[in-house]
């Protein structure tokens, strides 16, 4: 994926197969634009032959009511704005700017020979917990609103949907809501013209669980959720199945313990059927609950091994997917340690058993504690480049912001363990708690931040930025703190990976 218009023209030309995937990264569409659309939906167009990525389209005015855009793609990593698929209506009783349009998913029913959009339909204060339904004869819309409606009855908030590929039959899968009498998630099958809710299969019961997606093996049917801790992430768990209608497995943890699925929630899940390979992608957000309409995205190949009836997350700073073959690939970077790196004024380097390299640079704090990476050898393009930092028990509950201010070292007191009680606890809040500056080569003029996203402490973890150096051995990458509401405390880095620029 490419941040720049300046590459554009020429990036066009790339084969489908070229196109990195860069969990975590600012994603561009081929306009230059950053893309937006959050909660996402992707549906693959028989009739177009392309992918197309639904999604909240979130900014910092309407952060839930903005409507619903669509981008499409024949790779999956080059991404065509199309247009809000369904544009919010003042005024209107469910999608008003002030509503919530949340989770769109898209099918293609046969019998109607039209796209079904549907999606969590609400008001400001979640009450009415409905289902929106939206109609376009073109995969793309614009969508033309038909009702919103309570499925067989009953509560609905996060919404999925699910086409089985054997049967073609389509499902509603979703949660209903954080009231005593709901907390479960249900998955419900459609009328072959995915204009109605026809009958409950199987009930998720009590798990109160959220954020559902199904995903189909040869063998098992997945259903990935996550727990309900708003926009703060957690631990995603799956359940396995024969049937739809069940026996379902116990609920198992799919990433690292701790990473908290890598800081992100699911929502949905890919299924590409390549010449070579079927690969399913997780298709998560990573939000950030200060200014969530600046998510991001964490996709990532899911590895399911059907006899020991599990599947697993593992994390890839860059992949690279033929989504043709079905193939996909780990790409190779570059690591430069935090024990070569230079120090200025604060900075230092501790002794930390979890890190790469048994050390981890901290102190990092404003323009005046800094590091520089020396002698990092550049490509001459944009390239992706990876920051990885311990975690700082950023997810805290901190009952006011005074009460943080009181205890400005709370980073120090411990693995986790904060005043108040547990970071899942209802009621806690998340704070993004480390902005640092990148300064390539001396040139504050073109700083990047790098916005960490946390877990718990002594957790790392990596996100990416992409930056230009030059060509050879020449560049320095200069790291330092900037204010996050509380103070100037940069990132404690771990090391840093270069990845090639593609092509
Ligand atoms: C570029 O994409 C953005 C959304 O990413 C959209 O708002 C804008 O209209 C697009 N501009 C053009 C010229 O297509
Ligand atoms: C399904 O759609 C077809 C074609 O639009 C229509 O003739 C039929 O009445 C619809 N059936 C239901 C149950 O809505
Ligand atoms: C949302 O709908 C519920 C149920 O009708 C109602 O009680 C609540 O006041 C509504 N909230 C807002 C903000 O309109
Ligand atoms: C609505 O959902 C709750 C919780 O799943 C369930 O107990 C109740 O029976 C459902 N009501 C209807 C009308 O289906
Ligand atoms: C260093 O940081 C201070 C405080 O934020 C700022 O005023 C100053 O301009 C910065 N200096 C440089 C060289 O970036």
């Amino acid at each position: 994926m490419w941040a720049t218009g300046a590459f554009l023209a020429a990036l066009l030309a790339v084969p489908a197969n070229c196109k990195y995937i860069v969990p975590g990264g600012r994603w561009h569409d081929t306009n230059g634009s950053i893309i937006n659309a959050h909660g996402a939906g992707i549906t693959f167009d028989q009739k177009s032959g392309r992918f197309w990525w639904f999604g909240e389209h979130k900014t910092e005015d309407q952060p839930e009511g903005g409507g619903v855009s669509v981008y499409s793609s024949a790779d999956l990593g080059t991404w065509t704005w199309e247009r809000l698929a369904l544009a919010p209506v003042e005024g209107h009783p469910y999608i008003s700017p002030e509503n919530i349009i949340q989770r769109p998913k898209v099918a293609y029913s046969t019998s109607t020979d039209n796209y079904h959009m549907w999606w969590h339909a609400d008001n400001s204060s979640y009450g009415l917990l409905l289902q929106g339904h939206a109609v376009s004869s073109t995969i793309g819309g614009p969508y033309k609103f038909v009702d919103a409606t309570a499925p067989l009855g009953n509560w609905s908030q996060d919404f999925g949907m699910f086409t089985d590929y054997k049967s073609d039959q389509t499902y509603a899968l979703y949660s209903n809501g954080d009231s005593v009498e709901g907390r479960d998630v249900y998955i419900s099958t459609f009328d072959k013209n995915l204009t109605s809710l026809e009958n409950s299969v199987y009930r998720f019961p009590k798990f109160d669980l959220e954020a559902p997606t199904i995903m189909q093996t040869e063998k098992s049917y997945w259903a990935l959720m996550s727990h309900k801790t708003g926009y703060r992430p957690n631990n995603v768990v799956a359940f396995r199945a024969d049937s739809l209608s069940g026996p379902w497995s116990q609920p198992f943890i799919v990433s690292p313990l701790n990473t908290r699925t890598f800081n992100s929630q699911s929502g949905f899940t890919l299924r590409i059927k390549g010449t070579k390979k079927t690969t399913y992608l997780y298709i998560g957000d990573q939000w950030d609950s200060n200014s969530v309409w600046d998510s991001r995205y964490i996709w990532l190949p899911i590895e399911v091994n059907e006899k020991q009836k599990s599947l697993e997350l593992n994390w890839h700073d860059v992949y690279d997917l033929d989504v043709k073959t079905g193939e996909w690939s780990p790409v190779k970077g570059k690591s430069y340690s935090v024990q070569n790196a230079k120090t200025s004024g604060g900075a230092y380097k501790q002794e930390a058993n979890f890190a790469t390299d048994g050390v981890i640079l901290t102190g990092i704090y404003g323009n005046v504690s800094t590091v520089t990476f020396e002698n990092i050898e550049g490509s001459g393009k944009p390239q992706w480049v990876s920051f990885y930092y311990q975690s700082m028990s950023s997810i805290l509950i901190l009952p006011t912001q005074n009460f943080y201010l009181k205890i400005p070292d709370i980073d120090d007191m411990g693995f986790g363990d904060q005043p108040g009680g547990t970071p899942d606890r209802i009621g806690g809040s998340w704070q993004l708690r480390r902005i640092s500056s990148v300064v390539v080569n001396g040139d504050v003029s073109s700083m990047q931040t790098l916005y960490q996203r946390d877990t718990h402490k002594g957790i790392i973890l990596s996100t990416p930025l992409q930056l230009t150096l030059k060509k050879g051995k020449v560049n320095t990458i200069t790291v330092g703190g900037l204010f996050n509401g509380f103070d100037y405390k940069g990132a404690d880095l771990d090391q840093i990976v270069i990845y090639p620029a593609e092509n």
